[in-house]
């Protein structure tokens, strides 16, 4: 049996200097190209089979185990996102007004840290492993810099060799180094995007009587939508409707004519999620037209919930009692409502999606995620990477 733990500690001056330099250096979804060309020159310089180009810059690296057994997917983002970072670090990033400030940097480099350690191992798994690093995890609905996996995914990268298991991970600065959960069920919610345009009578403020104001019409959908949660959700389950931003009327004397209001609702379960998109269009549509306006509703899905494998989450736990045997691990208290697009993935094959914690409050490095001065301590990428490869290892035994 390796060990990873070991091994990757001492692989640790390859992947800081790795993360370092994808952090000084950070890219836009489906820009990573700087990072997708060190991604394929470090995968090519250990003799794998590589794809590149995958969804404009993923690459994509298949490694054929020594005996005969299923095909686990690994995957790693590499976008960053549009943040000017104030890190003050030494790494700090030399592309203004973007920044790594998820960690998919220290992801990109624990994979290519996880490919070296199955590389070196691969007479001892039972199957293939196919490294996959994403673009575009992150970004705006509507606008190019989002849809990196579902866009792998509609360029074939479940099929040739068929995928059977996915695994994926998430540096975590929610919990503090040593820290690691793994779980079964879902651990990060579905999300959809909302745009609501409400339309009246635009007029003079003085003369409302002769306007449809759909800026009361739209004050009073915000504070009904605040039912849904409250009245409509049983009281065990969760949701969040959440109205982001609300844009209406130039002039403080004039009843604008419309009010266009952006937001996301977040579920777990299928039901909750119909509920709470069935009494969204009433209560918008209601409420609207109980004022005299009418509304338009835009819904896209940014994502499904993030849902492990029972089975799956069950081996990634013994891999973790193997590497770590002194960790608890946390199997429950971290479910997440962020979403995260690994879900297209875990839709299609049973996947297991885990958190490693990477917080370090002495050192300040505990800012949460997308946060300005968001870093990690750097301890946690070892780790991360070695569960990655015995995770990876017993699930193709299975
Ligand atoms: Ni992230």
């Amino acid at each position: 049996m390796p060990d990873f733990l070991t091994e990757a500690q001492a692989l640790f001056d390859y992947t800081q200097s790795l993360r370092r330099d994808f952090h000084r250096h950070p890219e836009l979804g489906f820009q990573e190209v700087r990072t997708a060309g060190i991604v394929a020159k470090e995968l090519s310089s250990l003799g794998l089979e590589i794809t590149t180009g995958v969804a404009e810059t993923g690459v994509v690296a298949v490694l054929d185990g020594g005996k005969p057994g299923p095909v686990v997917l690994l995957r790693f983002d590499m976008d960053a996102l549009p943040i000017a970072e104030e890190t003050g670090a030494e790494y700090a990033s030399q592309n203004e007004g973007v920044m790594h400030a998820c960690g998919h940097d220290g992801h990109t480099a624990i994979g290519l840290t996880v490919a070296r350690l199955l590389h070196r191992h691969r007479g001892e798994l039972s199957g293939t492993v196919k490294l996959i690093f994403q673009p575009a995890e992150e970004g705006v609905v509507g606008q190019k810099g989002m849809g990196g996996a579902e866009q792998m995914m509609d360029e074939g990268v479940l099929e040739a060799p068929n995928v059977d298991y996915a695994l994926s991970l998430h540096l975590w600065n929610e919990k503090p180094l040593g820290w690691l959960g793994i779980a079964a069920g879902p651990v990060m919610a579905g999300a959809e995007y909302f745009k609501i345009v409400v339309r009246g009578k635009g007029g003079h403020g003085a003369v409302p009587h002769a306007s449809l104001d759909p800026i009361v019409a739209a004050s009073h959908i915000v504070t009904a939508l605040q039912s849904i949660v409250s009245r409509n959700v049983a009281p065990l389950e969760t949701a969040v409707v959440t109205v982001g931003s609300i844009r209406g009327g130039e002039a403080f004397n004039v009843i604008p004519p419309e009010v266009a209001m952006t937001g996301t609702i977040r579920t777990f379960e299928p039901g909750v999620r119909k509920t709470v998109l069935e009494r969204f269009e009433q209560i918008v549509h209601g409420t609207a037209e109980a004022l005299g306006c009418s509304a338009e509703i835009e819904l896209k899905r940014i994502s499904p919930a993030v849902v492990n494998d029972t089975s799956l989450a069950a081996i990634v736990q013994a891999a973790a009692q193997t590497v770590f045997p002194e960790t608890a691990i946390d199997t429950a208290n971290y479910v997440t409502m962020g979403a995260e697009d690994m879900a297209f993935i875990m839709e299609k094959v049973p996947g297991c999606y885990f958190f490693i914690g990477s917080a370090n409050a002495e050192k300040g490095l505990d800012y949460g995620h997308h946060h300005p001065k968001f870093d990690i301590d750097e301890a946690a990428l070892p780790r991360a990477a070695a569960l990655m490869a015995q995770a990876a290892l017993e699930v193709l035994k299975g």
